[in-house]
């Protein structure tokens, strides 16, 4: 009799876990990149400014483009002339087009794989990272990153951007000197698109690397509003032959 009420209960139990784990997405103080991955236009200029300026030493060999084509909407002729820049035929997956043993001598550390980083850093740090980028004639690259220091990838949208330098806060050497916290930053010297044009351009390309850590995800969710839907519906109907079958026994 007692096994009887545990398939309410465990459904209750899906209900309730689910704003659990929405909490536990949550990014700390980083601003929200706020991208929209069922915002196809916005994941097509994605796509194009992930080919453009990221696959020359970033791999995604997890994602192919007949796949990307299928997703957004692009047929294999623009496929072809907009973004296999590094592939032959559409079935391939995205290749870089620097070796990564080449990647580590010449910045130290090796581009990574972008297929599943929007999974393992989660879209808001992303969009922190490519606007974070700031002056610093102290590295190498001449610029530091707000929320990598000390990283190795050079600033390759500053064309876009402009070079933005930091302004510390007063309090932060004594805290913790090793690592000064940024109050703001201010564009020292502007690229070829305006603050907002470029967090478009940013939020846009963040928003292509989320699409490709789980390029089923928009399915996904639509199709779970259905299984929540029936398993609501089914715990009516258990409810009901459990009463049915203990009609007698009770
Ligand atoms: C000139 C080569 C180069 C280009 C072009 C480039 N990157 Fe990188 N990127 C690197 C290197 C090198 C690293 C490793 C940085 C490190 O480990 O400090 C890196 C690291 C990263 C990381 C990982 C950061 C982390 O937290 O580990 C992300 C995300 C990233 N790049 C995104 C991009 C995006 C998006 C673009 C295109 C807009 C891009 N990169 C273009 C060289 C490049």
């Amino acid at each position: 009799m007692r096994t009887s009420i545990r398939l309410p209960a465990v459904c209750a139990a899906l209900l309730l876990a689910l704003p659990l784990a929405a909490v536990a997405e949550d990014e700390g103080n980083l601003p929200h990149a706020d991208n929209d991955i069922r915002n196809t236009a916005s994941l097509q200029r994605g796509a194009r400014n992930f080919m453009n300026y990221c696959s020359g030493c970033h791999s995604a060999q997890f994602v192919r483009f007949n796949r990307i084509g299928t997703d957004l909407g692009i047929s294999e002729d623009e496929l072809k002339a907009n973004l296999m820049f590094t592939a032959e035929h559409s079935f391939e997956t995205i290749k870089s087009a620097l070796p990564p043993a080449d990647g580590r001598k010449w910045f130290g550390n090796a581009p990574p794989d972008l297929s599943l980083i929007a999974r393992s850093r989660g879209t808001d740090y992303l969009f922190a990272f490519l606007t974070g980028f700031y002056a610093d004639p102290a590295r190498p690259t001449g610029v530091n990153n707000a929320v990598l220091p000390g990283t190795a990838m050079p600033h390759v949208l500053a064309d876009l951007q402009g070079v933005q330098t930091a302004v510390f806060t007063a309090t932060a050497a004594g805290e913790n000197s090793a690592i000064p916290a940024i109050e703001r930053f201010t564009l020292a010297s502007p690229g070829t698109l305006t603050p907002e044009k470029y967090e478009e351009f940013v939020r846009d390309t963040v928003n292509f690397l989320d699409y490709m850590g789980e390029p089923v995800q928009v399915k996904r969710r639509d199709l779970g509003v259905w299984v929540i839907l029936f398993l609501l519906v089914f715990t009516g109907f258990a409810f009901l032959l459990k009463r049915e079958y203990f009609r007698d026994i009770h």
